[in-house]
């Protein structure tokens, strides 16, 4: 079987007036089905144009990328927003969430683009909330939400697809620690389901809980290394209990 996803030499130049930016400069990357990968580096390295790339947002100037083997830099604008739809669920650092509708409505988005009914739209719409532990919060607009239930929205988007591939771009970066450990539990639980992991993250600590870590620096990937990932659930749990024995001492103390 071929690798998942499969770059040699890719580049990505950008046309600024006379100049041009090299963002990406040759990168040979593969990744196999139903593993994680964080992908680090400085600001400015081009790791979201590197992501965008390889979800299809995007195409390299230079250079090959087969997703399940097949090439992907001869695909017609139609054929890439197929497999985009059809093989990848993107969370977004801002979320992107529409602003003037319903937690559901804005989970049920991109079935609508694939012409599913509107009867199985709510349906997996529901499922996906209820994945995230949003059961209850459906009729909420994102204002109505905090930043973690809005993270988790995004994740129901991502997920309601069913898309063999999750790529985040900064999942937690807007998030206190307790409600990242919650995020990366959801995205760790993926993996148990066969899915792939992708994610984009300045912090270590998040990188943490991917089995592999790649490095870029103007462009070119510097290093690469597997680890045993943190498990999100069981430092989740360590957290919430370390808080329940404080909150326990503190109630001994005033009775
Ligand atoms: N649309 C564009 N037009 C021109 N140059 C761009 C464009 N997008 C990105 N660049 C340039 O390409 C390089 C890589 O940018 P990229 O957005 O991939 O960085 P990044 O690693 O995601 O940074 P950050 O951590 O700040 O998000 C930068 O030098 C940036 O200025
Ligand atoms: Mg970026």
């Amino acid at each position: 079987m071929p690798p998942l996803i499969e770059m040699k030499g890719i580049e990505r130049t950008y046309v600024m007036g006379d100049n041009l930016v090299h963002a990406l400069r040759g990168v040979d990357l593969t990744i196999e089905a139903g593993s994680s990968l964080a992908i680090m580096g400085t600001s400015g390295s081009g790791k979201s144009t590197l992501m965008n790339v390889m979800g299809c947002l995007d195409q390299p100037s230079k250079g090959t990328y087969k997703i399940n083997g097949k090439n992907v830099g001869i695909m017609s604008k139609s054929e890439l927003a197929d497999i985009r739809g059809r093989m990848i669920g993107f969370v977004f650092q801002s979320f992107n969430l529409l602003s003037r509708t319903s937690a559901l409505e804005n989970v049920e988005m991109p079935l609508l683009y694939q012409g599913v009914s509107s009867r199985e739209r709510h349906r997996r719409a529901m499922a996906a909330l209820a994945q995230v532990s949003l059961k209850g919060r459906e009729d909420h607009h994102p204002s109505q939400l905090s930043g973690g239930q809005q993270q988790r929205v995004a994740i129901a988007r991502a997920l309601v697809c069913d898309a063999p591939i999750i790529m985040a771009d900064e999942p937690t970066g807007a998030l206190d620690s307790k409600t990242s450990y919650e995020v990366m539990g959801i995205l760790q639980g993926l993996l148990a389901q066969g899915k792939t992991l992708i994610l984009v993250t300045h912090e270590a600590d998040i990188a943490a809980y991917a089995s592999r870590v790649i490095t870029l620096r103007d462009g070119l990937i510097i290093d690469d290394k597997a680890q045993t990932p943190i498990d999100a659930a069981a430092a989740l749990a360590r957290v919430t209990a370390q808080r329940d024995a404080s909150d326990k001492r503190v109630a001994e103390k005033a009775s």
